[in-house]
């Protein structure tokens, strides 16, 4: 069992025949595109003195604000996935930031109205939310948010983008699959598919430079009936499986997704004592084929930003909507 979907070429069929066509998205590459895009339009709009970062954040979003040069400071993200708004507007006293909010796994932070809302740029990192298939990508407070389509449906690549400003490229293009997209298109043939993946969206090879979804993906994306209510409740389903299954052992949560229905999580997030336990859960998952994940990788420059405890221990389990854990393990 994987945590991101797995390709189905039974899908592209489906969705060549398919008479739907939701064509008004424009769909960038990867998050990771769309964030940098959205970086590079804020600067041409005005000069920046820094970019506001969560600490509990992965490599690739640092490697994009390494390549503004802009000066980067990081607020902390507490055992709840929460932050001390206090903390952000201390670091916010210069007029000109770009704070960047990320919803984890799917899960909407929410945020006190203050100031810092209106005088800085805001982007909502929405990588790990499923939105609504009938309704365009928006945001309530944010300036700019994007959205990573393949943690959670089954394409190769796209990344929806807003902007409450009106200023992105409303031409839809589209490019060619890359190399590492088709054979991440083939591992769904596979029997055996453990282990994880990038998907072909490596690190080294990337500039960061605006590209486009590949066109297999955008036709998925436009025409394939994707049932939303069907794939959040099979995934709250197995989030559930996961509280219920590792509530004995010495575990400890960070969600929950009781309070709220509309949460459909990207995964199971939870952090573990020490790195021992960290291990034995890798191994766990690798023998059975269940790719539960260390998360995040950190950049090797945030490293010294990030305290010895449980950001340095978190785990996701697999939530994705493909599989049903209670046939799988039981
Ligand atoms: C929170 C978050 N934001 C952004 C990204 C980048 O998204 P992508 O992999 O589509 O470039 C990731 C992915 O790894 C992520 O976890």
């Amino acid at each position: 069992m994987t945590l991101q979907p797995i390709f189905s070429y039974k899908i592209l069929l489906k969705s060549l025949f398919s008479k739907r066509n939701n064509g008004k998205r424009i769909l960038l590459k990867s998050g990771r595109i769309a964030f940098s895009y959205i970086i590079s339009n804020i600067l041409k709009r005005k000069a920046i003195d820094n970019i506001i970062l969560p600490n509990l954040i992965c490599d690739e979003m640092i490697a994009v604000t390494k390549k503004y040069k802009i000066n980067t400071l990081y607020y902390n993200i507490d055992n709840k996935l929460d932050y001390d708004i206090r903390e952000i507007e201390n670091l916010a006293q210069k007029d000109s930031n770009i704070i960047v909010f990320i919803n984890y796994f799917g899960f909407k932070t929410h945020h006190a109205d203050t100031k810092i809302f209106k005088d800085n740029y805001i982007i909502e990192d929405n990588a790990h939310v499923l939105g609504d298939f009938n309704k365009n990508i928006s945001s309530q407070y944010a300036d700019y948010s994007f959205s990573s389509l393949r943690k959670l449906i089954p394409v190769l690549s796209g990344s929806e983008i807003y902007s409450a400003h009106e200023d992105l490229q409303t031409q839809k293009a589209f490019r060619c699959p890359d190399f590492g997209e088709i054979k991440y298109s083939l591992r769904g043939l596979k029997k055996n598919r453990g282990g994880t993946s990038k998907m072909g969206h490596s690190l080294d090879d990337e500039n960061f430079n605006l590209s486009f979804v590949d066109f297999i993906s955008k036709i998925i994306i436009q025409r394939y009936n994707f049932l939303h209510n069907n794939i959040c409740s099979q995934r709250r389903s197995n989030f559930k499986f996961w509280e219920n299954y590792l509530s004995d052992k010495n575990i400890n949560f960070m969600k929950s997704i009781d309070a709220d229905n509309d949460i459909c999580p990207y995964a199971f997030p939870c952090y573990v004592n020490n790195t021992e336990e960290r291990e034995k859960w890798l191994q766990w998952g690798h023998a059975k084929n269940i790719t539960i994940i260390s998360w995040p990788k950190y950049h090797q420059d945030i490293i010294k930003h990030i305290p010895d405890n449980f950001l340095r221990k978190i785990l996701l389990f697999p939530v994705n909507h493909q599989f049903d854990l209670n046939k799988i393990i039981g």
